[in-house]
């Protein structure tokens, strides 16, 4: 071949995810893996009232090239709503990306020089370890419980860039931060000098009770935060945002010039259109209703179906279940014996820096309704029962 790679193509990895995916698309195989929204909660009449809107009263100006930062009126709207989680946010703070995931992108593309640390959570979102791989960091993880990384081992991150945290119902572990772990990360990486990346895209899914406030109220200077449209409206609209302290603003401003110019004129408008006047107030709270009856089923199905020897937690909120295998059972040998059978789900080994463990999974329970999840569980158990 006559192209030489760069360093950083060679560590570009192809999603473990997306390739589970591909298989999952054949027909008959009832994905557990990928964190796909329901697509029964997209607003599709709201979207379509928007649109119609969008292309009768502005219609050019929505098709024009746009600035970098973001629609104005949505860069607001951003701004009032944290505002209103207890984050005092300066719309010029606030910079509208392509998704969430084109935030994570930028944020490695200015804080990462080849050889710096990167810390992580035990396990963590795997786009975050990809976006952050190409810019050649080391990777450093935090030990964590059930309540996140824990405080006293902060020390292995010290040094690092940025320590990137996932407070709400975690991807991949559905885990929530207590009030209480969030101010002792928070205390533990302002006295070390470790900047924060929050990032918190599952935050507004809670099932019985919102999350404490973000940890970023606690460091305003210290902390970037992400937010995103994705699971609250839908993910193909690719929108989402990043609200940064002033110092960092500028250069996250020009990565962005560099990478897309801005993110689509058009999406930002419609998507401002449908939630200026609280259609998330009503329509966030059947979003929510939907997926604690699909998390119920499958906790249910778990309960019901899986042998002894399988741990898993109740989360309180987003879309996964984080299952612990026995000892000694490999997810990555099982996936195809469960594929076979007809359900997928994400092996966790996937979702860790290092300290791999090879006995866990992820299940989202969102993508598909009540009697699948309970009929892809039971298959699950039986290529489990199977294997061991
Ligand atoms: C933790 C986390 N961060 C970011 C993203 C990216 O979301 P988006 O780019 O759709 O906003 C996801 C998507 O699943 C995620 O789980």
């Amino acid at each position: 071949m006559s192209f030489q790679m760069a360093r950083r193509a060679e560590r570009m990895n192809p999603s473990i995810i997306r390739e589970i995916l591909k298989v999952t698309e054949r027909p008959g195989v009832i994905s557990l893996a990928g964190g796909l929204p329901s697509p029964d909660s997209f607003p599709v009449d709201a979207m379509r009232v928007a649109s119609e809107r969008v292309l009768r009263e502005s219609p050019r100006e929505a098709l024009q090239y746009a600035a970098s930062e973001g629609y104005a009126p949505l860069r607001e709207w951003v701004a009032a709503t944290m505002g209103g989680q207890g984050l005092d946010v300066d719309p010029d703070q606030v910079l509208i990306t392509t998704g969430s995931q084109q935030g994570l992108d930028l944020v490695g593309k200015v804080l990462i020089d080849a050889g710096s640390t990167v810390a992580v959570e035990r396990p963590t979102y795997l786009g975050a370890l990809q976006a952050f791989a190409p810019y050649e960091p080391e990777i450093v993880s935090v030990p964590c419980d059930d309540d996140g990384p824990l405080p006293g081992e902060l020390g292995v991150a010290k040094g690092a860039r940025f320590l990137y945290l996932l407070p709400n119902f975690q991807n991949p572990s559905g885990r929530c931060m207590s009030a209480l772990r969030r101010a002792q990360l928070a205390d533990a990486a302002r006295a070390l000098g470790l900047p924060i990346v929050e990032d918190n895209p599952y935050g507004d899914l809670w099932f019985d009770t919102p999350p404490p406030a973000p940890l970023s109220t606690r460091w305003r200077d210290g902390s970037v935060y992400l937010g995103s449209f994705s699971k609250v409206l839908a993910p193909g609209l690719r929108l989402g945002y990043v609200i940064a302290p002033k110092e960092l603003f500028p250069k996250l401003l020009q990565a962005k010039q560099a990478a897309d110019l801005h993110s689509p004129g058009y999406n930002q408008r419609v998507v401002h259109e449908v939630i200026k006047d609280g259609f998330l107030r009503e329509h966030v709270p059947t979003v929510r209703a939907r997926y604690k009856a699909q998390r119920d089923a499958m906790r249910a199905a778990l309960e019901h179906h899986l042998p002894a020897g399988c741990r898993w937690n109740v989360p309180s909120g987003g879309m996964f279940f984080w299952l612990e295998l026995p000892e000694g059972v490999d997810a990555l040998a099982l996936l195809p014996k469960a594929v076979e059978r007809g359900v997928a789900f994400v092996p966790g080994a996937a979702f860790f820096a290092d300290h791999a463990k090879a006995n866990t999974l992820r299940l989202s329970f969102v993508t598909v309704p009540p009697a699948t999840i309970e009929r892809g569980i039971e298959l699950l158990a039986s290529a489990l029962k199977e294997s061991s």
